[in-house]
C-alpha cells in the first residue's frame, strides 16, 4: 500500500469510536519501533515529523525512511503528516515533498489571522491531494522551540469552531482542552482532568468531524522511574491519564499524538542499559533494546489507549 491520506482513517475512526495513534519519527529506530508494533496489531497509523525533527534528520532522509516502513509494511495504511507546521513555506515544502498530511499552527495568531493562514494552506494542499490538520487554543508546553506557559495556553471556544471550519476548510481539528506538550503535563498532588465538556460541546457544533488531541503523552512511570534509577533527574513528570485518552478516543477525537512517552522509553532503555554495561559502545547493542521498547510501548497504546488494533 502506498502512503495514504488521513481522510479515510478519520471517517472509520470516527464511526468505530476508536483513534488513530500520531507517533512523532526522528530516526530509523523510532520508525521500525512504531510500525513493526502497528503491522503485528493491524493498526493504521500517522507517522508525523516536526520543524525539529527535519532540521535534526533531514526531510529526505525522513521521507526515505518512512518509505522504506511503507515497503516493508504493505497491510497497513500510513500518513505522513508534518507535526506543528509553522507557516505555509514548511507546510508547501512538505506537500511539494511526499508527505499525505500537513498541520499548519496557527493557534498563536489571531482567529482572524489563523483563519487565513490556514486557509491558503488548504488552498494548495487540497490542489495537490493533501489533507490539512488545523489548531484553536493553545496548549501549554514546549514545541519546536516555542514555549507556551501555562498561564497563557487557554482552552478552545467551542463558539469559535464552526466558523473556523467552514472558513478554512482544514480536514481535522486540534483543540485545546487541557493536555499539554512535553513529560510535566500536570503538577504533582492534582488530578488530572481533561475537559471533556469542551470535547463534547465541540463535537455537537461539529457533528462527524475529526478531532486532533496534542500532548497526550501518559507518561508512563516505569520509565520515569528507570530514568530516575539510572542518573536521570526527571521528578514529578506526569501524564494524561490513560482513561481519559480512550475515553476522548470514543467521542470524536480520531487522532491522538504522542512523542514525550517514546522519548522516555528510549532514553530510560538505554540509560539503563549503559548502568548495566558500562563498557559497551556499539550503538547497535543499545539502540536494539531501545527499539524493542518503543514497540511494546506502541502495542500497549494501539490496544489499551486508541482502540485502533485490528483496524487496518
Ligand atoms: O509537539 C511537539 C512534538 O513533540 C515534536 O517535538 O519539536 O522537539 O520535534 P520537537
Ligand atoms: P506529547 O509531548 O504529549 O508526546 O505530545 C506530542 C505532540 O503533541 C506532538 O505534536
Ligand atoms: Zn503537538
Amino acid at each position: 500500500m502506498a502512503l495514504v491520506t488521513s481522510k479515510e482513517m478519520f471517517k472509520k475512526a470516527y464511526e468505530g469510536h476508536y483513534a488513530i495513534g500520531a507517533f512523532n519519527v526522528n530516526n530509523m529506530e523510532i520508525v521500525q519501533g512504531i510500525t513493526e508494533a502497528c503491522r503485528e496489531e493491524k493498526a493504521p497509523v500517522i507517522l508525523q515529523v516536526s520543524k525539529g525533527a527535519r532540521a535534526y534528520a533531514n526531510h529526505t532522509y525522513l521521507v526515505k525512511l518512512v518509505e522504506a516502513a511503507v515497503q516493508e509494511c504493505p497491510e497497513i495504511p500510513i500518513v505522513l503528516h508534518l507535526d506543528h507546521g509553522p507557516d505555509f513555506e514548511t507546510c508547501k515544502a512538505c506537500i511539494d515533498g511526499g508527505f499525505t498530511s500537513v498541520m499548519i499552527d496557527a493557534s498563536s495568531k489571531p482567529f482572524a489571522e489563523n483563519i487565513e493562514i490556514t486557509r491558503k494552506v488548504v488552498e494548495y494542499a487540497h490542489d495537490h491531494g493533501v489533507v490539512v490538520e488545523a489548531e484553536l487554543g493553545a496548549l501549554a508546553g514546549v514545541e519546536d522551540e516555542v514555549s507556551v506557559d501555562a498561564d497563557k495556553a487557554f482552552y478552545t471556544r467551542p463558539e469559535e469552531v464552526e466558523e473556523f471550519v467552514s472558513k478554512t476548510g482544514c480536514d481535522s481539528l486540534a483543540i485545546a482542552i487541557g493536555t499539554s506538550h512535553g513529560a510535566y503535563k500536570f503538577k504533582p498532588g492534582t488530578n488530572p482532568q481533561l475537559r471533556f465538556d469542551i470535547l463534547e460541546e465541540v463535537s455537537r457544533k461539529l457533528p462527524g468531524f475529526p478531532i486532533v488531541l496534542h500532548g497526550s503523552s501518559s507518561v508512563p512511570q516505569d520509565y520515569v522511574k528507570m530514568i530516575n534509577d539510572n542518573g536521570g533527574k526527571m521528578p514529578g513528570a506526569i501524564g494524561v491519564p490513560e482513561e481519559q485518552l480512550r475515553q476522548a478516543s470514543r467521542l470524536s477525537v480520531c487522532k491522538i499524538n504522542i512523542d514525550s512517552d517514546l522519548r522516555l522509553a528510549m532514553t530510560g532503555t538505554i540509560r539503563q542499559f549503559f548502568s548495566e554495561h558500562p563498557d559497551k559502545f556499539d550503538p547497535r547493542e543499545y539502540l536494539k533494546p531501545a527499539r524493542a521498547n518503543i514497540k511494546e510501548l506502541v502495542r500497549h497504546k494501539l490496544i489499551h489507549v486508541l482502540g485502533c488494533n485490528g483496524k487496518a
